[in-house]
């Protein structure tokens, strides 16, 4: 069983230059910040918190008011992601189908919670509304790949296909 991470990336460990670069690039811009924080997010995977910081001095603008963007839009994440994004759908059409056991197994196995990531960052796991393949119910998406009329059983050879991946 994996531990979650617990602990945001010290600051010390972020290289800022991707940072600069992109920055660079908008700097001046009139309604610069949403996409600087998409290209931040694009580029490290998340928004790390040194980052909100260099944003803040370059753009002028309030840290508060970055952190009212990130915290408003879903899409931005203040915590490392995993490489691999499980998304287990808790719609109607696959709660009915037994998505929930499919969701506990698969926290249960990777040792984390909804929203959570392993600690080697290799996992992310979160329950999400429809995916819009009610016809394959139970359905997980493991990045941008969706995998249906799962077992609890599939579920794991899934899984194992990714484990045994980099
Ligand atoms: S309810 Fe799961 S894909 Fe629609």
């Amino acid at each position: 069983m994996s531990e979650a991470v617990e602990t945001t990336v010290a600051e010390e460990e972020i290289d800022l230059a991707g940072a600069n670069e992109i920055l660079d690039h908008y700097v001046g811009m009139p309604g610069a910040l949403m996409p600087v924080l998409q290209a931040i997010q694009e580029h490290y995977g998340y928004i790390p918190e040194p980052c909100v910081h260099l944003t803040a001095e370059r753009l002028n603008v309030y840290c508060s008011q970055i952190y009212g963007v990130l915290t408003f839009y879903a899409q931005f994440h203040l915590e490392p992601r995993g490489k691999y994004i499980v998304r287990v759908c808790k719609g109607t059409a696959c709660h009915v189908r037994g998505a929930n056991r499919i969701g506990d197994t698969l926290q249960e196995r990777l040792g984390i919670g909804h929203a959570e990531t392993t600690a080697d960052l290799k996992f992310t796991a979160e329950y999400v509304a429809c995916i819009g393949a009610c016809g394959m119910a139970p359905v997980i998406m493991v990045n941008d790949a969706t995998y249906g009329s799962l077992t609890v059983q599939k579920m794991n050879e899934v899984i194992d296909k990714y484990v045994s991946m980099d």
